[in-house]
């Protein structure tokens, strides 16, 4: 049977083989659903960035720039990190060169997987279908915080753990962790976050519209995939 394994942060990354594994990477705040977001909106492709000037660099190679550090806009940049900025229709059929403080640097280090896919809570059920067709067994990757652990990234971690329970067997602790977490959030996870430290820090920014909005599950059938560096839909 597959199996389903959770890396809680990157920096565990090392304790998890990936090159026969189809790899979920997930930022839910706000990373991963401003990707979802935007090839769901009709942008042809994201190309991931860790490093920042590396990033900044393609808009010589008519790329839009955009990301976060710390969850602010990147000066000089296009654009920032919430998938509202994303929805834009003079954005369709344009390619952006993305970099952000979490969800890039967990998608760079998922490199070598057999297969790497974006989720977050807006392409909840595509992700879990597309998972259940998959032949291979999965790991999902949660960007965290710098490392360390956070909440949102696995209680979506959860969340797949839960929907496919009948047809990918849990590989260890993390995921029925990560499972259990999530039975008990998903009546209102907007509530159940409120203390958490990046909910504290959007808040903070002023950034509230789009929490709510990166918790809301199923809002599209898109599927971003990495092929050849740019993630495009699946
Ligand atoms: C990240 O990649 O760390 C996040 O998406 C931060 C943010 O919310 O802007």
């Amino acid at each position: 049977m597959k199996t389903i394994d959770v890396c809680l942060s990157p920096d565990l990354m090392h304790l998890y083989p990936v090159n026969d594994r189809t790899v979920v990477v997930v930022d839910i705040l706000r990373a991963t659903s401003c990707m979802v977001t935007a090839l769901a909106h009709g942008v042809q492709s994201i190309r991931p960035f860790a490093n920042l000037e590396e990033c900044r660099a393609m808009k010589s190679k008519n790329y839009f720039t955009a990301g976060e550090r710390n969850g602010e806009k990147v000066e000089g940049f296009d654009f920032g990190n919430s998938p509202f900025e994303y929805m834009a229709d003079n954005l369709k059929g344009e390619k952006i060169a993305f970099t952000t403080t979490n969800g890039t640097q967990a998608i760079a280090k998922s490199q070598g997987a057999k297969e790497i896919i974006i989720g977050s809570f807006l392409n909840l059920s595509a992700v879990t279908e597309y998972l259940k067709k998959g032949e291979d067994s999965v790991l999902v990757v949660c960007a965290a915080w710098k490392g360390k652990v956070n909440l949102e990234d696995t209680l979506f971690a959860g969340a797949l753990v839960e929907n496919l329970k009948n047809h990918v067997e849990p590989d260890c602790d993390a995921p029925l962790a990560a499972q259990r977490l999530y039975n008990l959030a998903k009546k209102d996870m907007v509530d159940f976050l409120k203390d958490s430290s990046h909910v504290k820090r959007l808040n903070r920014l002023n950034i509230h519209k789009d929490i709510e909005f990166c918790l809301t599950p199923d809002q599209y059938q898109t599927i971003p995939k990495l092929v050849d560096g740019e993630l495009v839909r699946a």
